[in-house]
């Protein structure tokens, strides 16, 4: 079982990503689980402050060190009491590493994760050098907060694991994952709108529905996101 660990103000937010569709199934499987830690649980004062102002001055407010410190510490420790070997703790921020599926794969193979989820004007740097392994960001923009960026990344993780996705092929044929775009699907009628479905797929010659897949793939690719192939290439 992969052992999920989020740090956040925002528990209630991950039952997005717990209750429903596929990301759902594979927590009633038990084939992840997922335990947040809410940083005001772990705050030193009653009225349990976790932010304050920046020093230097400026806009906003930062996320004190020494809760987030306790709450990364408090999942990191589940992890290890439930035997967990291999773990990263990862901060979702807009300064980390872009997110790919390259990536995700790369992670999808440890056997646990400890999320930390930034809010208002991020955390104290300090918690990052203490505790931090990567910082991942999911694009070049700004989030409120780094929840939806968690689970974005839980769920590209999660659909990866064995047991989560009914037909394994569903992820291994996908956008990214062999380098380029997928090819076009179509489902039932034949005809909308009086668009038909491409002759091809309906003629079960299943050599030449794969060699029409890989060049409808490859063209998509060529024309949306010419940069995926210039990076295959430079991978090679
Ligand atoms: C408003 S942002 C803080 C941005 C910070 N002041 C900066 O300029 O780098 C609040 C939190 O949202 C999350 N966040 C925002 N954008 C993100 C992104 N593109 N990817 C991942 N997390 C993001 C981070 O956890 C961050 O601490």
């Amino acid at each position: 079982m992969k052992r999920f660990d989020v740090v956040t103000l925002f528990p209630e937010m991950f039952s997005a990503l717990t209750e429903s569709g596929v990301t759902g199934r594979g927590g009633d499987r038990g084939i992840y689980d997922l335990v947040c830690w809410n940083p005001r649980e772990f705050a030193n004062d009653p009225r349990r402050t976790v932010d304050d102002r920046p020093y230097g001055g400026g806009a906003g407010m930062i996320l004190m060190a020494d809760p987030l410190a306790k709450a990364i510490d408090a999942g990191e420790k589940r992890q290890k009491g439930s035997g967990v070997r291999t773990s990263k703790t990862v901060y979702l921020s807009p300064q980390g590493r872009v997110l790919t599926q390259r990536l995700v794969e790369e992670l999808s193979s440890l056997d646990g994760l400890v999320l930390l989820s930034g809010r208002y004007e991020g955390v104290d740097d300090r918690v990052i050098e203490s505790r931090v392994d990567h910082e991942i960001s999911i694009g070049d923009y700004v989030l409120s907060g780094g929840e939806l960026a968690a689970m974005v990344l839980l769920d590209s993780i999660i659909r990866l694991l064995p047991g989560v996705v009914n037909h394994t092929d569903s992820v291994v044929d996908e956008s990214h994952s062999s380098g380029t775009l997928e090819y076009p699907q179509y489902t039932r009628p034949e005809v909308f709108e009086g668009r038909r479905v491409p002759d091809v797929l309906l003629s079960g010659h299943h050599a030449q529905i794969k060699q029409w897949r890989s060049v409808q793939a490859q063209a998509r690719t060529r024309l949306r996101r010419p940069d995926l192939l210039k990076n295959n290439k430079s991978d090679s």
